[in-house]
């Protein structure tokens, strides 16, 4: 049977930046950075992409593309009898879990696109805009119905084969969503009293950094590139030798950093001209966006738009994210796509369930001093994504010799030397050692050896 590929080298890196950029970017950025202080945030967030991010991003292509195996499978090839593959379970597991709340909030956009379209959100002061999203949340029905929407949607597309539709269709929803969001910007960047907002998002004051702030960073960082789970790895392994990876990934690199820059633009403008707090936490955006929206001509066609290009950002990452389970499971036969597909988005529908009605009537229900879909969102991204980009950083250059990686990364591009050696020294102890020391610092083990 002949390996799926993707169609083209433009489609692969439309896919994989479609994974990466979702909500991630668009949603959790803004809600994390407003909670984290903003400025020193973005900063460190920055660094850790660049620093960490971005060659990780490269190690999981090499080695995806290297063995063409699923999440589970490439561990094992490089390593065979060894219990290496268990960084693909990790990668698995995540991927399920976070697609259970990630579902929610693809909800919430459904929900938001359903009341524009029939007028649900005209006239409606700022800070009403707010308490409505709010109302909406809470009621079960209604969220659990566009929850399993979402879940529908996505198990529909992946159901039917890794490339079909998603390429072409990504190829102009994304920069689409890139020009509208410059439209935003921009009408954000001229209300009343803007300027506050910007200066929270770019002067950095560092008196706001604390160790958990710093995971959470540290964390973002993998969730928006999708690192840690090995989805790159699954995605890279429908590729053709002749990709030049390292630019592939660079371009993914860069592309999440302006969206997310572009969705604080948007969002802590309007935050501080209308009066409301950056530390909102999950609901940010959905109370805000709304309400800059209202103060521009044709207002609710640009936020209709909008909405339209946000779901599609946010499924084409959960593509990604079932993708990997079922390329896993299925060790990608494709007689059996169709059956696990639908099997295991439905489980995940499932699992997620506590996680929407956690802004209702699971509100109460407190695990670790956190609601369910507050546990799902911080176990997925500061404790199982850190740790399986720590592994993976650990395996690569454990596992792979010098040259073995040289000449992969040399397929398809023209990387000196020089570049190799800044790639191969920052995964190799960069990359595991930062990873370490946010985690202990996070745990406050470091103040308790040093202090
Ligand atoms: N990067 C995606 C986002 O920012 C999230 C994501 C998609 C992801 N697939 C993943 C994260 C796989 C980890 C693993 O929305």
């Amino acid at each position: 049977m002949s390996q799926e590929q993707w169609k083209s080298k433009i489609g692969f890196i439309f896919a994989a930046a479609g994974s990466a950029i979702g909500l991630g970017a668009i949603w959790k950025f803004p809600y994390v950075a407003g909670t984290g202080g903003g400025g020193a945030f973005l900063l460190i967030f920055l660094l850790f992409t660049l620093f960490l991010g971005a060659p990780l991003l490269i190690g999981e292509f090499l080695i995806g593309r290297k063995t063409k195996g699923d999440a589970i499978t490439t561990y094992q090839r490089i390593a065979p009898n060894s219990s290496w593959g268990i960084v693909g379970i990790i990668g698995v597991v995540t991927c399920f879990i976070l697609l259970s709340f990630y579902s929610v909030v693809g909800g919430w956009i459904i929900i938001y696109l359903f009341e524009a379209l029939t007028g649900g959100l005209t006239g409606l002061s700022q800070d009403q805009y707010g308490m409505l999203f709010g109302e909406i949340i809470a009621n079960p029905l209604p969220t659990l119905l566009a929850q399993l929407t979402f879940v529908l949607l996505t198990i529909i597309v992946v159901a039917k084969g890794v490339q079909k539709g998603i390429e072409n269709a990504s190829k102009i929803m994304m920069p689409a969503l890139f020009i509208l969001f410059l439209l935003i910007v921009i009408r954000s960047l001229s209300l009343d009293g803007a300027s506050e907002g910007v200066k929270f998002l770019f002067v950095p004051d560092f008196t706001k950094l604390t160790s958990e702030t710093i995971l959470i960073a540290l964390g973002q960082a993998f969730f928006t590139l999708s690192l840690g789970a090995s989805a790159m790895v699954t995605y890279a392994s429908y590729l053709p030798k002749t990709q030049n990876l390292p630019r592939s990934a660079l371009s993914i690199v860069l592309m999440n950093i302006v969206i997310a820059i572009l969705a604080g633009l948007a969002i802590f403008p309007g935050v501080f001209s209308f009066g409301l707090e950056p530390n909102a936490g999950p609901v940010l955006i959905f109370a805000v966006l709304p309400a800059v929206f209202s103060q521009m001509g044709f207002g609710m066609l640009f936020f209709i738009a909008f909405l339209i290009l946000f779901l599609f950002a946010a499924l084409t990452s959960a593509f990604s994210m079932i993708e990997i389970i079922v390329a896993a499971m299925t060790k990608k036969d494709k007689s059996k796509r169709k059956k696990y597909t639908w099997t295991i988005g439905i489980l995940i529908f499932i699992v997620g369930i506590p996680s929407c009605l956690s802004y209702g009537v699971m509100s109460d229900v407190l695990v670790f001093d956190k609601t369910i879909f507050d546990l799902f969102d911080y176990a997925v991204s500061n404790v199982l994504m850190p740790l399986g980009a720590l592994l993976i950083s650990i395996f690569i250059p454990l596992k792979l010799s010098k040259s073995e990686l040289f000449e992969e990364i040399r397929l398809g591009s023209h990387s000196g030397k020089m570049f190799f050696n800044v790639w191969y020294y920052l995964l190799k102890y960069f990359t595991p050692v930062a990873i370490i020391i946010v985690f202990m610092d996070a745990l406050g083990l470091i103040d308790k050896i040093f202090g």
